[in-house]
């Protein structure tokens, strides 16, 4: 029976090895390499509710950031009211699906924090966002607020934001209406190895 059970701890340890070892190698089986693949731009969804829970998490991702100096010059503004959510997607044509979004995420920086790398940072931010979203099956989309100077405007003035508070993009998010299929985007004639 003692023999049994060693064997036992024996075997799972080895497979234990075996798929970690795996999952380090980035094959099949690595979640988190299935989610980044299986990331997609959703823009329309259904009427279900995202849960405070899975808003708290989508926020903890986003601020799990990498970010230039490690400033964090992010401010994260969530909208979960539904008139709100019409207003804005109806002044924001590159945003219009945000009036059948059931919550969003607006990414803001604090220039006094970062001048000149916030958009970086938050840009880290709003991908973390993406690939936590995609992780729950949350649909979600980057709309790009920076550069734009007249979309700016349109938030800044939406939310009354202050002077050093910059928007890089706002995030719609719902749960998908239909199935939607990642893009193949490899392309193996953009890599150089050691010259270009
Ligand atoms: C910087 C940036 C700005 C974008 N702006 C918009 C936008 O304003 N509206 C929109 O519908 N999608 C926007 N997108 C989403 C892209 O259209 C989308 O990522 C691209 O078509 C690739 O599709 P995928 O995300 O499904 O892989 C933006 C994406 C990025 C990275």
């Amino acid at each position: 029976m003692k023999f049994l059970k060693t064997m036992t701890l024996v075997v799972i340890t080895a497979f234990s090895c075996i798929s970690c070892n795996r999952q380090q190698q980035g094959e099949a089986g690595n979640p988190t390499l299935e989610t980044i693949l299986n990331r997609k731009s959703v823009r329309d969804y259904s009427a279900k509710e995202i849960s405070d829970e899975a808003i708290s998490n989508l926020l903890k991702a986003a601020m799990a950031a990498p970010s230039s100096r490690d400033r964090r010059p992010w401010e994260l503004l969530v909208v979960s009211d539904k008139s709100l959510l019409q207003e804005l997607g109806g002044k924001l044509r590159s945003a219009s699906m945000l009036q059948k979004a059931n919550k969003a995420i607006i990414v803001c920086g604090d220039t006094t924090l970062s001048d000149n790398c916030w958009f970086l940072d938050c840009s880290a931010v709003t991908q973390n966002i993406l690939l936590a979203a995609e992780s729950m099956g949350i649909g979600a989309v980057w709309t790009a607020v920076y550069p734009y100077d007249d979309r700016a405007a349109i938030v800044s003035e939406q939310f009354q934001l202050p002077g050093n508070i910059k928007v890089l993009a706002v995030i719609p998010l719902g749960y998908p209406v239909e199935k939607n299929t990642p893009k193949d985007k490899f392309d193996a004639a953009r890599i150089h190895n050691n010259k270009w």
